[in-house]
């Protein structure tokens, strides 16, 4: 089994996710400065797995820093937290695992910078080890939703490589696979970076789950056939009243399910939940460039001149979600009670 995220002496290890499938390759970032930019091109996406890359790419940073003066360690250090934050906007596991950081920093600053470093390193790799015993425990939960012989829906990639490993929805359907049942995948190519094609059909595949690929537009047909049992997505970011940001396309999607009785399930740790944000709209959207759009890859599929818009995420309202599933169960609707009991539930010891 693939790796998409490891911390090396040498420096961060990442799988290229922009050159899958067709070459698995592994790159070796030795900078802070290299992981940001890795995070920037998406080399690492996925909320979850954003999140762990900006705590080890601070991590190795805190190394890098030359200076024995506490002052001038510390003015360092917040700018590369700050490099991190100026990444992407819309994933809020990014910002979560800054903060976590940065609380290491601040425990400890009268320590001694030795320990500082050491500390940090270590939290960066317990995010990541937490991260694969959270999507365990949403995968349990979330599977009890899912039987014998359903077909579930997803779109862009919310599995192993999205996180540290496992997968959010995907974690949800590996984890019914594992009670038994028999599932399959219908899966959105999710234009234009095709993270459905590329990334959900590749670790699917190499699972041996049951996976059929479809373009976007073919969700509405499949599910006015019937061939649709329900809908498993991951998250961005969930606002305190249980909108959804996830990857453009998730909203037309959950308004097709609902218009044909389908459930629409969103799977995504709690660390995705925030409740510093009332609703959707105060969700900041990353709007990336129109050459995703216009062409694939290196061949242009629209004429010289077109213009392209290319926002990365939309905002689902919650009156189209059915269940919002977390590693310590499931939300469902009113959201704003169901996700601040959820939230404020103690947390388990993990290690
Ligand atoms: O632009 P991406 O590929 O980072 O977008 C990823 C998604 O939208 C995922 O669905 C989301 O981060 C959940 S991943 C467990």
């Amino acid at each position: 089994m693939f790796k998409t995220i490891e911390w090396t002496d040498e420096g961060v290890v990442m799988i290229d996710q922009r050159k899958l499938p067709s070459q698995e390759v592994y790159p070796v970032l030795k900078t802070y400065g290299e992981v940001a930019h890795a995070i920037k091109e998406m080399v690492i996406r996925g909320a979850p797995a954003i999140g762990v890359a900006a705590a080890m790419g601070i991590a190795l940073g805190a190394r890098q820093i030359k200076t024995e003066n506490p002052e001038e360690f510390e003015k360092i250090f917040f700018n590369i937290c700050e490099t991190f934050a100026e990444t992407r906007p819309t994933a809020v596991n990014l910002f979560w695992a800054i903060t976590r950081m940065k609380q290491v920093y601040l425990k400890l600053k009268e320590t001694g910078l030795r320990s500082i470093v050491a500390a940090l390193k270590n939290e960066a790799l317990h995010i990541q080890k937490e991260d694969v015993l959270l999507n365990r425990m949403m995968g349990s939960h979330g599977a009890n939703l899912i039987k014998d012989q359903d077909c579930v829906l997803t779109h862009c990639n919310a599995g192993a490589l999205a996180t540290a490993g496992y997968g959010t929805a995907l974690g949800v359907v590996r984890s019914a696979v594992e009670q038994g049942k028999r599932v399959s995948v219908l899966a959105d190519e999710t234009r234009p970076f095709l993270q459905g094609a590329r990334l959900t059909v590749w670790e699917l595949q190499k699972d041996q789950i049951p996976v059929t690929l479809i373009t976007d537009s073919m969700a509405g047909y499949f599910m006015k056939n019937q061939e649709v049992n329900c809908v498993v997505i991951g998250a961005d970011r969930v606002a305190a009243n249980g909108d959804v940001a996830n990857k453009i396309g998730s909203y037309s999607l959950a308004v097709l399910a609902r218009e044909h009785g389908i459930p629409f399930y969103v799977a995504a740790p709690l660390s995705t939940i925030d409740l510093n944000v009332s609703n959707g709209e105060e969700i900041p959207i990353e709007q990336r460039s129109p050459n995703e759009v216009i062409a694939l890859g290196k061949t242009f599929i629209a004429p010289d001149g077109t213009r392209a818009k290319n926002p990365a995420f939309d905002v689902t309202p919650n009156i189209y979600v059915s269940a919002i599933i977390t590693e310590k169960g499931i939300a469902r609707p009113p959201f704003v009670e169901s996700l601040r009991l959820l939230k404020n539930l103690p947390s388990m010891k993990l290690t």
